[in-house]
């Protein structure tokens, strides 16, 4: 799409992935008027944006996707030319216990808007785009070897990958119906700077710097495929510049971990980078009771964005890991923070009973 001079809105850019794209597209594109849009829930935090707030092409809406009133005089002030839609709760294990955070803002939120965005350009779609980022996790779990395909028909497990398949069933219908021009990716698990510590990687590392215990679920046997962040955020540019409209795109780095070796990997390095005796920080792991209905196994084929619109992921996991943990171990400061206040009692209730 042509996007010089365009009003881009970004939702969701003080969190994890959201604020690497937020970074990119301010710096890259200095023609594009960015209006990051976030409601600043526990996950949303501007200190991780903080680099780019004084930009002359940046602006922050502090906003609730699932105010419908709010959002379309939003749409109506600033006339947004495009979305990149990341804005979600986007934690299983807080989907589990609350499921209604989820249907709201990324069900409803999610149709307010497309409505938005449909009532403000009303089928005027030309140099349009409403790009919808959402995960793998909405193919479900695999079981018997294989890869998840952008074809490969939908099946969500967890309340959090059900309110996904959702929205992104809702974006599709009003391409089809509204011809809304949209186009949609799904991505594998990301890791790197500035991700809550209530997801894997940096909860480990927060607690391996603090000598506490390391709760695997299960026995650890659970498979991921992990994606350096900046490589999601350099993937969904391509897709917003160079995607075809109604197609979606699958994102991976086809770099799968089991859990266990995922950890011990990080208690290793963790011990390099503390100055641990070798096996010290493993002696932390502790196995908890199992997450309900825990899916087994992730993994993307990502040969169609890679073929087709040229992305490859640029980090190695093993660089990618050691550059996200020195960025915790010298961002202390920003871990500190975000662990203060409520995240002790979250991580009391989620914890205490397993
Ligand atoms: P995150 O939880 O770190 O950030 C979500 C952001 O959305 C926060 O800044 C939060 O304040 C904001 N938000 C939440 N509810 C809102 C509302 N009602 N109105 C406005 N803002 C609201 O999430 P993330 O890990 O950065 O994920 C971003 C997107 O990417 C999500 O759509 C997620 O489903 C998708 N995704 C994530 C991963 C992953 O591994 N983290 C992988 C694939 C896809
Ligand atoms: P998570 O980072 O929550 O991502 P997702 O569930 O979206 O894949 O979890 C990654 C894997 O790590 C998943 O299999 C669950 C497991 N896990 C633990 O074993 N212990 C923990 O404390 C957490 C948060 C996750």
């Amino acid at each position: 799409m042509m996007t010089t001079g365009k009003s881009i809105l970004i939702t969701g850019g003080a969190g994890f992935i959201g604020s690497h794209v937020v970074r990119l597209f301010v710096n890259k594109y200095p023609d594009y008027e960015i209006f990051n849009l976030d409601k600043l829930t526990y996950a949303g935090n501007l200190a991780n944006i903080a680099d780019v707030a004084n930009k002359p092409n940046y602006n922050f809406i502090k906003a609730d996707i699932v105010d419908a009133a709010q959002i379309n005089t939003l749409f109506e002030t600033h006339r947004f030319d495009a979305v990149i839609h990341l804005a979600a709760e986007s934690h299983v294990d807080r989907s589990i216990t609350n499921p209604m955070d989820f249907v709201m803002t990324n069900v409803v939120g999610t149709v307010n808007l497309l409505n938005a965005f449909k009532n403000l350009w009303k089928g005027a779609y030309e140099g349009k785009l409403f790009y919808h980022v959402s995960t793998d996790e909405v193919y479900g779990s695999l079981h018997d070897g294989g890869f998840f395909l952008e074809t490969t028909p939908y099946d969500p497990q967890s309340p959090y990958s059900a309110s996904k398949a959702s929205s992104d069933h809702f974006v599709r219908a009003y391409h089809n119906t509204y011809k809304i021009p949209v186009v949609l990716s799904n991505c594998s698990n990301n890791y790197g700077p500035n991700q809550f510590p209530e997801k894997l990687i940096p909860l480990f590392i927060n607690n391996i710097r603090h000598n506490k215990p390391l709760p695997v679920y299960g026995k650890g046997e659970n498979v991921r495929d992990w994606l350096y962040v900046i490589d999601h955020a350099r993937a969904i540019d391509d897709v917003f510049h160079k995607g075809k409209t109604g197609e979606t795109y699958n994102i991976g780095g086809f770099n799968e971990w089991k859990n266990l070796d995922l950890v011990k990997v990080i208690c290793k390095t963790m011990d390099e980078k503390l100055g641990r005796p070798a096996g010290e920080s493993e002696k932390l792991i502790t196995y908890v009771t199992d997450r309900a209905g825990h899916d087994l196994r992730y993994a993307i084929d990502s040969t169609k964005i890679m073929k087709e619109l040229g992305w490859q992921p640029s980090l190695q996991f093993e660089e990618g890991i050691a550059k996200t943990i020195d960025w915790y171990l010298s961002n202390q400061q920003w871990m500190d923070e975000v662990t203060s206040g409520d995240y002790q009692k979250y991580y009391e209730n989620m914890y205490a009973k397993r």
